[in-house]
């Protein structure tokens, strides 16, 4: 079953539209990618599917329900997390505060759920009582993750987590994914960086503002004019 399905989205900022009729579909389950060049409208198509803009055109449906242009907050506490690009920390407070505020909307005990999500990312434990602003740029990204995964979210969306990463990081940060699947939950991964073909089921190509190409991960790795065209080889 499709746990995220986007039919045909049209979105943009203001007059100016970024998405010009996307679809795509993620599977309960697997880890799905999004690559595509900077600017093809990948952000624009997350925040749209969170909530946090409002599709001009066509229809998000989450779980089977029907979820456009329904707000962030909601869409949050019917399952779906989201880490952005930027700005995905409070530098100035320590890791467990940041773990904490993630938990923000959860009014059951969230506490075994933080040494989860510690156990998922030992590093962090060691680091509980630092400031996040003085963390190296890796274990930043997984407290980001680790800050949406306190919700316990059924799919999660995370926009270009290895942006910056040293590739051996990016490995690290990748690995992990995949035992986020193992655990059960679905995610949806934007990238820009062919490394991410590495480990989704099936991904996507973006440009544009236009869905290019759709494939089993390896299948695309291998179509040269893919790799040409839209993955910078
Ligand atoms: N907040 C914004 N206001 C206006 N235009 C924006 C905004 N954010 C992004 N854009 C524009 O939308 C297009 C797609 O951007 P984005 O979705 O961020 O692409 P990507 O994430 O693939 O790099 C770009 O032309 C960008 O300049
Ligand atoms: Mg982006």
């Amino acid at each position: 079953m499709s746990i995220l399905r986007v039919e045909d989205v049209v979105s943009g900022y203001g007059s100016m539209e970024v998405l010009h009729g996307v679809s795509l579909g993620v599977e309960e389950g697997q880890i799905v990618s999004l690559l595509g060049p900077n600017g093809s409208g990948k952000t624009t198509l997350l925040r749209t599917v969170f909530g946090i803009l409002s599709p001009w055109k066509g229809k998000i449906y989450f779980k089977g329900e029907d979820i456009s242009g329904i707000a962030a907050e909601r869409i949050a506490r019917i399952g779906m997390g989201y880490v952005p690009q930027e700005e995905n920390i409070f530098p100035s407070l320590t890791v467990q505060e940041n773990l904490e505020m993630g938990a923000f909307i959860r009014e059951d005990d969230w506490q075994p759920r933080l040494e989860e999500v510690y156990e998922l990312f030992p590093d962090l434990t060691d680091r509980r009582k630092s400031r996040a602003g003085e963390l190296s740029g890796g274990m930043r990204q997984m407290l980001a993750i680790g800050r949406a995964l306190m919700l316990n979210p059924e799919l999660l969306l995370l926009d270009e987590p290895s942006t910056g990463l040293a590739p051996r990081l990016v490995d690290a940060i990748f690995e992990r994914i995949v035992k986020l699947k193992e655990q059960g939950v679905t995610v949806f991964l934007v990238e820009q960086n062919a490394q991410a073909l590495q480990i989704p089921d099936k991904a996507y190509i973006l440009e544009g503002g236009e869905k290019k190409a759709e494939g089993g991960a390896q299948e695309l790795l291998e179509d040269a004019e893919i790799g040409r065209l839209y993955l910078g080889r």
